[in-house]
C-alpha cells in the first residue's frame, strides 16, 4: 500500500507535505514525490529510495518551494513498476497541467493505456497510476471541469484505488476520490488535509471526515463538499480523532516495534477489563456490535494473511476443544480460488490488523456473496473491511505503526480466546468450573507478560550470540505450532534471517536433513503430554551438532544440561502458554534485528498493509 497526503493552507506546503509523509512510511517506503500547485504552475519535486532522499532533494530546489498554498505528496510501495524515480509519484499530464497521486491498484490499466496511447497520449512510466492521470486529462480536456473530469474518468476504472488530483488552472482545490482504498479528510482551522491515514494529521486538525467507497471531496481552504461519484452531494459527520499524538511517537524508545512490544501489557489489561469482568460472571461483548446465530453455524472458517494467519491457527486450536465444532483455517489469498465449502450454514472470520489486505478483503466479500456468516477481527474500525459486516471485534491495541506486527498479535489472541469463551457459554460447551479456571488464567495474563518482558536484557544478550546465523529453525508441537510460526516470521521479516517453522514430530520426516552446527533450533517446549516428545525432538536436535535454544515453563523439571540456551517464562495453561511465549520470540527477533543494523520498523520490500492480491 502507499500513502497519499494534500494539503491546502498558509503553511509551508512543502514541509508540510513531507512531515505528513514522515507518519505515512509504515505504509511503504520505496519512493516519494510532492507536487506544489503555485502561481499557476504545477511543480513535482520525486525521489527514490527513503523519504530522507526527498527532503534532501527539496533542500536544493527551496526557491522553486516558494509562496504555494496548495500541494499533493505520496510514498511507495511499489505494485507496478520498479522502485525508480520515474515510477515515483506524483504523475503528471503530458501538458504538465494535471497531477495525481494514487493508493491502490488498476485492475484494467493495461487496455487503457493501449487505448490511450493510441489516442496519441505519451506515458513516462510503468505504472498503472499514469493511466489515471492521462484519463482525467482527456476528459479535462472536454469538460474544463476538474470534477466532471474525474467523476467520467473513475468511472472507466477498475480496482482499487484513492486519489489526490490537482489540476494548475484551478489552484483553489483537490480533488480526492475513494474506492476501495482509504482516504480521510482532515478538518483545519482556514486550512485543510487529505490523507490515507490519521497518522497524518494527528495533531494537526480539529476532526476528520472519512470518505466512502464512491464518494469524492473537492477540498478548499476553506471548505469541504462531497459527492457521490453520481454528483449527488452527501452530508458527512465531522469526527474527533480517537487517538493521541502518542500514537506517532516513539516515546523514547528506539523503534516503535520495542514502544509496541512493551505496550503489549497494557493492551491485554483494557482487553480483559472489557470482556472478563470476574471469573464467575459471564463473558462481556463490551461494545462489540455482535449478532450471530450460533445454532446454525455447522462449520468455521478463519480466513487471514501472515501473522493474523497464525492468530487464526491459534483460535482452531482452541475453538475445536472447547466448541466441539470443526474449524476450518485459510490464507485469504488460496481461501479466493479454491473450492470451498462455504455456505449459509458456515461462520467465516476474518482477521485483518489493518482492515485493508486485499486478499483478506476479497475473501470475506466472498464469504458474504455465499450467505456465510460474518465476523470481523481489526485493528481499525474505520477500515474497509468492516463495510462487510456489522459483528466486528475491535482489537483496541492502537495504531500500531511498525510493519512487524506485535501488539496487535496478542490482542488477536486475547480477542480469539475471550470469545471462544463467550461462544462457549452461548453453546452451554463447557462447565462453570471449566471456564471459570480458564477465565481464571486469562486473568493472570497481563501481569505474567509483564514478568516475561521484564526480562528483556537476557534476550538481547542472547541475540548478541545467535545473530550471525544464516538459518535458523522453530519447532513446537500443538497449539505452541502457532507460537513457532509467528516467532519465525518476526524474525525472517525485521532480520531477513531465513527462518521456518515445523511441528516438531515432522522434522524426523525431512527437515532434520538441514540441521548441523550452523542452523540453531528454537524449540517451544510448553508443557502437558507433549512435553517428552519435545524433548525428545529436542535430542534429535543436539545429536546433530544443532546449537539448542528453548523457551519452556519454569515449573517444568527439563533436562537442563540438553540446551545451549534455555528462556524461562513462568508456568501457564496450554492456552495462555503461547501467548506468552510469543512474547521473547518478539524480543529475540527485535535485538537480531537491530544488532544487524536492520531498518527495524520498515523492513525492505514490506509494507504494514498490502492492499493489493
Ligand atoms: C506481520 O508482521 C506482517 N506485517 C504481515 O504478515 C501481516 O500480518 C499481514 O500482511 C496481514 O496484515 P493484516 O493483519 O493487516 O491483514
Amino acid at each position: 500500500m502507499c500513502g497519499l497526503i494534500g494539503y491546502i493552507g498558509n503553511n509551508a506546503v512543502a514541509s508540510t507535505l513531507l512531515s505528513g509523509l514522515k507518519n505515512l512510511e509504515y505504509r511503504g517506503y520505496d519512493s516519494a514525490g510532492i507536487a506544489l500547485n503555485d502561481n499557476n504552475m504545477i511543480d513535482v519535486f520525486k525521489a527514490k529510495g527513503k523519504l530522507e532522499n526527498l527532503k534532501n532533494l527539496l533542500e536544493t530546489q527551496s526557491a522553486k518551494l516558494g509562496s504555494s498554498h496548495i500541494g499533493i505528496g505520496h510514498i511507495r510501495w511499489a505494485t507496478h513498476g520498479k522502485a525508480t524515480t520515474e515510477n515515483a509519484h506524483p504523475h503528471l499530464s503530458n501538458d504538465g497541467k494535471l497531477v495525481l497521486v494514487h493508493n491502490g491498484i488498476i485492475e484494467n490499466y493495461q487496455e487503457l493505456r493501449r487505448q490511450l496511447q493510441a489516442e496519441g497520449f505519451v506515458f513516462h512510466s510503468e505504472t498503472d497510476t499514469e493511466t489515471a492521470v492521462h484519463l482525467i486529462d482527456r476528459e479535462y480536456k472536454k469538460s474544463h471541469s476538474l470534477e466532471q473530469a474525474v467523476i467520467s474518468a473513475v468511472k472507466l476504472l477498475r480496482g482499487a484505488f484513492a486519489f489526490c488530483i490537482m489540476h494548475q488552472d484551478e489552484p483553489d482545490k483537490i480533488i480526492a476520490v475513494r474506492k476501495n482504498a482509504p482516504l480521510i479528510i482532515g478538518i483545519g482551522n482556514n486550512e485543510n488535509y487529505i490523507a490515507s491515514d490519521i497518522p497524518a494529521i494527528i495533531g494537526k486538525v480539529s476532526g476528520i471526515i472519512h470518505l466512502a467507497d464512491n464518494e469524492l471531496a473537492i477540498v478548499r481552504q476553506d471548505s469541504v463538499e462531497v459527492k457521490k461519484l453520481s454528483g449527488e452531494p452527501v452530508i458527512k459527520p465531522i469526527e474527533k480523532i480517537e487517538f493521541s499524538p502518542d500514537v506517532i511517537s516513539k516515546l523514547g524508545y528506539k523503534h516503535f516495534m520495542l514502544k509496541e512490544i512493551n505496550e503489549q501489557p497494557n493492551i491485554l489489561r483494557q482487553c480483559l477489563a472489557a470482556h472478563i469482568p470476574a471469573v464467575d460472571q459471564p463473558v462481556s461483548l463490551d461494545e462489540c456490535t455482535i449478532s450471530l446465530d450460533f445454532t446454525k453455524i455447522k462449520n468455521i472458517s478463519i480466513i487471514a494473511c501472515g501473522t493474523s494467519l497464525h492468530a487464526a491457527a491459534f483460535a482452531q486450536n482452541l475453538w475445536e476443544e472447547w466448541l466441539h465444532l470443526p474449524v476450518h483455517i485459510e490464507a485469504a489469498s488460496e481461501y479466493i480460488y479454491k473450492h470451498n465449502l462455504t455456505d449459509e450454514n458456515s461462520l467465516v472470520i476474518g482477521i485483518s490488523q489493518s482492515g485493508e489486505t486485499a486478499d483478506t478483503i476479497t475473501a470475506v466479500k466472498q464469504a458474504q456473496e455465499k450467505g456465510a456468516q460474518l465476523l470481523l477481527l481489526t485493528n481499525r474500525t474505520d477500515s474497509s473491511i468492516t463495510r462487510y459486516s456489522e459483528n466486528v471485534i475491535p482489537l483496541n491495541a492502537g495504531i500500531e505503526v511498525s510493519v512487524a506486527a506485535t501488539k496487535s498479535y496478542t490482542a488477536q489472541l486475547a480477542a480469539l480466546y475471550w470469545f471462544g469463551l463467550y461462544w462457549a457459554e452461548q453453546i452451554s460447551s463447557l462447565s462453570q468450573g471449566q471456564l471459570q479456571a480458564i477465565k481464571q488464567s486469562l486473568l493472570e495474563l497481563p501481569a505474567l507478560a509483564e514478568e516475561v518482558l521484564s526480562h528483556s536484557a537476557d534476550i538481547k544478550a542472547l541475540a548478541d550470540k545467535l545473530k550471525n546465523y544464516h538459518n535458523f529453525v522453530y519447532m513446537a508441537r500443538g497449539i505452541n505450532l502457532t507460537c513457532a510460526l509467528e516467532g519465525a516470521l518476526k524474525l525472517k521479516e525485521i532480520s531477513y534471517i531465513n527462518a521456518n517453522a515445523y511441528a516438531a514430530g515432522e522434522l524426523k520426516h525431512g527437515p532434520i536433513a538441514l540441521l548441523d552446527e550452523n542452523m540453531p533450533v528454537m524449540a517451544i517446549l510448553g508443557s502437558g503430554i507433549t512435553l517428552s516428545k519435545m524433548i525428545s525432538n529436542c535430542a534429535e536436535a543436539k545429536a546433530r551438532n544443532a546449537p539448542l535454544i528453548a523457551v519452556a515453563s519454569e515449573k517444568e523439571d527439563l533436562p537442563l544440561d540438553l540446551f545451549d540456551y534455555l528462556i524461562k517464562i513462568p508456568g501457564a495453561s496450554h492456552g495462555i502458554f503461547p501467548i506468552l511465549a510469543n512474547l521473547p520470540l518478539q524480543l529475540l527477533a527485535y535485538y537480531i534485528a537491530d544488532g544487524l543494523g536492520r531498518e527495524v520498523d520498515q523492513p525492505r520490500n514490506l509494507a504494514k498493509s498490502v492492499t493489493v492480491e
